[in-house]
């Protein structure tokens, strides 16, 4: 990835919007957006004004996972988000329902990631989460590039070939001096339901590991877990059924330390200084 210097940031804050946090992954498939729907879900549980930016406009599945099948109203040239389950919503799922694929040139993206951020009226926010596509490529460096980010999550499943993409985020981030409020590792382990045997399907604790020899904070390990994905596809994210649910309990607990090290990381850049 061609870097430009950072002195050519302008990173112009989101009016309304305290905390910018990506949801990112090196590997497809790792659970990016269900991390992202239910951190949102469950945020918003715990009595934040919560917002989710689905920036994967090659494959949108935050409308889906949702449960919205809505378009936006636009008013006075500002689109307004869709509001579900208390968290604001903008994807280009919304604006191109059905299998119909989009193609995209680089500037186009850059053109689309800033409407999404800047004509939305995303209104006061304490979080605003953005759903990266996988990779590191130019969604999250156009977001890096004119937005303060308050920090990154960078998701990863405990397989090798997972965390070999993973490390490549967190160098990604670190490059471009973007905070790492921390990894979670995804489909860490499966409790077999009918003995409750744990089996470490993609090698257990991987992520965690990687964490630390990488010192970026480790926030915690989500089981592999049939509910969640059909919470996902169903539209109902299992972080609904609240704090208390022991199948949603692991997304409070990150979504707790997420919130921490934001406010941790805030204080240390603060979010408004406008360039770097
Ligand atoms: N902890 C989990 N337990 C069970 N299924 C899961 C879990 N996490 C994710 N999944 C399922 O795995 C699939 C991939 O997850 P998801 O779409 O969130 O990944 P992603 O990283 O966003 O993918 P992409 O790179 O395509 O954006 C989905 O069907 C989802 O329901
Ligand atoms: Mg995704």
């Amino acid at each position: 990835m061609a870097t430009p210097p950072q002195a050519e940031f302008v990173r112009t804050p989101i009016p309304g919007v305290k905390n910018l946090i990506t949801v990112g992954s090196g590997k497809g498939g790792v659970g990016k957006t269900t991390v992202s729907v239910n951190l949102a879900i469950a945020m918003a549980l715990s009595g934040a004004k919560v917002g989710l930016l689905d920036a994967d406009v090659y494959g949108p599945n935050v409308p889906l996972m949702m449960g919205v099948r809505d378009t936006p109203y636009a008013q006075e040239g500002r689109i307004l988000p869709i509001e579900q389950f208390g968290v604001k919503l903008m994807s280009m799922g919304f604006l191109n329902p059905g299998d119909k694929p989009l193609i995209w040139r680089g500037p186009m993206l850059h053109s689309v990631m800033q409407q999404f951020l800047r004509q939305v009226e995303w209104g006061e926010l304490d979080y605003l989460l953005v759903d990266l596509p996988p990779g590191t490529g130019d969604v999250a460096l156009s977001l890096i590039q004119t937005a303060p980010i308050t920090g990154a999550i960078v998701v990863s499943t405990p397989s090798e070939v997972a965390l070999e993409d993973g490390r490549k985020a967190v160098l990604m981030f670190r490059q471009v001096k973007v905070e790492l409020l921390g990894m979670v590792e995804n489909m860490s382990y499966l409790i077999v339901p009918e003995t409750g045997q744990k089996l470490d399907i993609f090698g257990g604790g991987g992520a965690e590991r990687t964490a630390e020899a990488m010192d970026v904070p480790f926030l915690g390990s989500l089981p592999l877990d049939p509910q969640v994905r059909i919470g996902g596809d169903s539209g109902r994210p299992v972080a609904l059924l609240g704090a208390e649910d022991p199948q949603a309990a692991g997304f409070f607990a990150i979504a707790r330390r997420v919130m921490e090290r934001s406010a941790q990381a805030a204080r240390k850049a603060p979010t408004f200084s406008v360039e770097d």
